[in-house]
């Protein structure tokens, strides 16, 4: 496995023809299986697999865990190894954030809704760093996660404003045996809130289930399950930072009275200091 620090190493370690061989798989590191399937996802689709490691500052805001966020370099360089990955990219915040850094990515009114809300300039973070790793890969493809399907529908987006000559791919969430979702973040949670953390997948289901049970019926029935959510989750000890229905083609809140027929259920709550995401796909012909 090839292991590049800076950009001058990177451009020496990347194949000679660039172009259509390159499968990169942006992580933040703290690597678990669910990085696992990413980059075996990538390996399937052919050719180089390239994964990024880089705790990026600038989607983290005032107050977040930017600094006590998991740094396991020689674990993930390990994890990285056994799973066959072909280069690893472990750029320096200085390079991949100059100082004198003026130009940021603009995630637009989908950016600011559900996480943008409670996390300003998240997004526009995330973009930001995402097209530089493109422009230093020029990947095929990238794959990223469906547990973050903002994320995921916002670089779809921006690769299709911008033109960007590279294919997104989502993957499925892999999740834990109790359902909760793998996350770098859940090594925050005490055995005891990891042990409570399995309601959150759970209490999701049970609406996504109720809403396919409920479709032609009345739209504010429909919607009201929202609240029956949060409030569930409220009682079950999570604090809720939001329970969204998004439409799947815009990201737009769903809010009736007309319901798409393919929509996304999106929540985050707060399990003491902790912050879990998860999104289940609604249909009303499930
Ligand atoms: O999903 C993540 O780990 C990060 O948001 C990403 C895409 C690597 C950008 O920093």
């Amino acid at each position: 496995m090839r292991v590049a620090r800076s950009f001058s190493e990177l451009r020496t370690l990347l194949p000679p023809s660039r172009t259509g061989r390159i499968w990169l798989v942006p992580t933040m590191g703290a690597l678990h299986d669910g990085h696992g399937a990413l980059i075996d996802r990538a390996r399937s689709e052919g050719g180089f697999v390239a994964v990024s490691i880089f705790v990026n500052p600038l989607q983290f805001g005032p107050g977040e865990d930017l600094d006590r966020y998991p740094r396991t370099e020689e674990a993930d360089l390990a994890f990285l190894e056994r799973r066959g990955t072909d280069l690893v990219f472990l750029p320096s915040a200085r390079e991949i954030v100059p100082p004198k850094r003026q130009v940021t990515v603009s995630s637009g009114a989908v950016g600011r809704l559900f996480c943008g809300a409670s996390r300003p300039d998240h997004f526009d973070g995330v973009l930001t760093i995402v097209l530089k790793l493109f422009h230093l890969f020029s990947p095929e493809g990238a794959v990223f996660g469906e547990k973050d399907r903002q994320q995921l529908f916002l670089i779809q987006t921006m690769v299709r404003d911008f033109d960007l000559p590279v294919r997104v791919l989502g993957h499925p969430t892999v999740r834990d045996v109790d359902g909760l979702a793998l996350s770098s973040r859940n090594r925050y949670l005490s055995p005891e809130e990891r042990k409570q953390a399995s309601v959150f997948p759970a209490l999701l289901d049970h609406m996504a289930r109720r809403w396919s049970d409920l479709a032609g019926r009345n739209p504010g029935e429909r919607l009201a399950l929202r609240s029956e959510l949060a409030r569930n989750l409220e009682e079950a000890g999570f604090r809720v930072d939001y329970v969204a229905i998004a439409d799947r083609q815009t990201f737009s809140p769903v809010s009736g009275p007309e319901i798409p027929v393919q929509a996304f259920l999106l929540a985050a709550v707060f399990l003491g200091k902790t912050r879990l995401i998860d999104n289940r796909e609604l249909s009303s012909s499930v």
